[in-house]
């Protein structure tokens, strides 16, 4: 039975950076509630919105000072309910960022934590004594330097494996476990709809906390790879399923870096006593640096055969097993037409195009990234002070002057291709003043070319980006094939460096969906029946024989 989840698209809005109404700079809830119509008119099913709570904002709402208080940047629990109650109206979904593997260092908890070793909330956070005077461990936080910072007042180290303002909570304690329960089952009596999982499979820390693999010459040693998917992961998961999550019809999502298949299975298992779907990172990760210092550091590029084996393989290893989730961007990731497409002015439509094509049409549920349906591009960082972004700066302090592995001017250019900031530049409404984003200065300077692309002209122009995901969207709610049938790469296309062809069957439909992944014309046969129908492109006018620069089709036999 297919569950409404499965057929759903969601849009993700990032909050600071889509639509600012009184002119501050920094977009707010009123602001998502006057940009509704557009985001129904794409037609989508649900609205994730990055964490809109009460902040330290030093990582962009990841660090929460209060779970069940609003961002007061954002505006108030009155807006809040405004906005869910118009978007139920329109029939949109509305799910929150659920972020519980660690909390601001401004938590009540935390400050209370902190005091002494005996107080009532000291276990709600991993404290360690030093070791030979040092860190408890080798481990390196994911925003560069250690995962352990020192607090005087106790003489103890704290665990955080992010910034040194986002402390872990200390999931082995049954009290923090109940607090999140309690929290989660508060915003359910509001009336949202799911949580998108912050770094879930972060949760469960290895017993004794030892020290993880080193690369030669690396500052510090990697414990992420051995927290990830750790010993009481699934039971945790299983305790919130219990008690929160199976007593509502919500969607639900885990963010889960380092996910392996036989993981996934679990995390999203079709038997519903954990999560409905998991993001995984494999093909965020084909484009790192082949120094493991530098990590995501990089102006790599992906090849389409590394991209297609990785995407494949989670069709079609999770099929009847776990559903998977679609996406090219969120708010951590650079744009996709940058990043595996062509942001020329000549290609960036249809690259664009094509790179929708490409995933919408496979199994799972896909997310749509704001200003992803605009073909919005990378930016570009001049200088050290162009960049926000919390785990750039650190890298850069780390890499560059600390370490001195790498140039200030070179580690600039891998920025443009990889910063997070790339995906949190303000939404481009029109080619007016800051893009008609804000009357103010924007917290984030906007992306250069606001003047052509934007959501006026796009939605002015047929042919635009926009309307083709609309198209798509119509596409996954109309035809069963998409998210039912199976999936298989086309004869021998598994050597084909340029193409990706795949289909789709169920008993009565088969798609194909075929994919220029390159700016050259090539030269194909799919041995096409002549029944099938082409029900989208991306060129407009006469079909040719041969496959046009980026182009892609879609071919449906029913
Ligand atoms: C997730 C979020 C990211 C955040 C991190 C720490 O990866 O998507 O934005 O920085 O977790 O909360
Ligand atoms: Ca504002």
């Amino acid at each position: 039975m297919t569950k409404w989840w499965q057929k759903a698209v969601v849009y993700q809005v990032y909050p600071r950076s889509f639509q600012d109404s009184n002119g501050d700079g920094i977009g707010d809830l009123p602001g998502i509630i006057q940009r509704l119509p557009y985001i129904k008119k794409l037609g989508v099913d649900v609205i994730w919105l990055n964490p809109i709570y009460k902040t330290s904002n030093v990582d962009g709402g990841y660090d929460i000072s209060d779970y069940q208080a609003i961002n007061p940047d954002f505006g108030t629990m009155t807006d809040f309910k405004k906005l869910l109650a118009q978007a139920h109206q329109m029939g949109l979904k509305i799910m929150l960022d659920l972020v519980v593997n660690h909390s601001s260092s401004e938590h009540p908890w935390f400050i209370e934590s902190r005091q002494s070793k005996d107080n009532p909330h000291r276990d709600f956070y991993i404290w360690r004594d030093p070791v030979n005077g040092h860190e408890p461990n080798n481990w390196g936080s994911f925003f560069s330097g250690p995962a352990w910072t020192y607090d005087t007042k106790t003489q103890q180290y704290y665990l955080h494996l992010f910034a040194k303002e986002q402390p872990d909570l200390n999931w082995a304690n049954p009290q923090v476990r109940q607090a999140v329960f309690k929290m989660m089952n508060w915003w359910a009596k509001q009336g949202i709809d799911g949580f998108r999982m912050d770094v879930i499979s972060l949760l469960s820390k290895p017993d004794g906390l030892p020290d993880g693999p080193q690369a030669p010459n690396a500052p510090y040693g990697d414990g992420g790879s051995l927290v990830a998917n750790g010993k009481h992961e699934h039971e945790y998961l299983r305790e919130m399923n219990q008690q929160v999550l199976s007593k509502y019809d919500w969607i639900t999502v885990g963010e889960t870096a380092g996910v392996t298949i036989d993981q996934a299975a679990k995390y999203a298992n079709l038997d519903g006593n954990e999560l409905n779907m998991v993001f995984q990172f494999e093909h965020m990760g084909l484009d790192n640096n082949r120094d493991p210092r530098l990590g995501k550091w990089s102006d790599q590029k992906a090849t389409l055969t590394a991209l297609r084996a990785n995407l494949t393989k989670w069709q079609q290893k999770l099929a009847n097993r776990a559903w998977n989730s679609l996406y090219w961007n969120n708010h951590d990731q650079p744009r996709v037409v940058s990043r595996f497409g062509n942001d020329s002015p000549q290609y960036r439509v249809l690259s664009a195009k094509m790179l929708a094509t490409m995933l919408h049409c496979m199994q799972g549920t896909p997310y749509i990234y704001q200003g992803e349906e605009l073909g919005m591009t990378n930016t570009h960082f001049a200088t050290l002070d162009d960049v926000v972004d919390v785990e750039a700066r650190n890298a850069y302090h780390e890499l560059v002057d600390q370490e001195k592995i790498i140039s200030g001017q070179k580690l600039l250019r891998y920025f443009d291709a990889k910063s997070r900031d790339n995906a949190r530049t303000p939404m481009q409404w029109n080619d007016q003043k800051n893009a008609g984003f804000s009357s103010g200065k924007p917290w984030l300077q906007l992306n250069a070319n606001y003047q052509q692309i934007n959501a006026a002209a796009a939605l002015a122009d047929p042919n635009s980006i926009f309307y083709f995901y609309q198209q798509l969207i119509k596409l996954r709610h109309n035809l069963a094939v998409i998210t039912d049938g199976d999936f298989q790469l086309v004869k021998d296309n598994d050597q084909d460096p340029a193409v990706f062809a795949y289909t789709r069957r169920n008993s009565d439909q088969q798609l194909l969906v075929i994919c220029n992944f390159t700016d050259q014309t090539l030269e194909r046969d799919y041995s096409l029946v002549p029944e099938a129908k082409l029900i989208l492109q991306n060129y407009q006018g006469k079909m040719t024989t041969s496959l046009r620069p980026y182009e892609a089709r879609v071919y449906l036999t029913d």
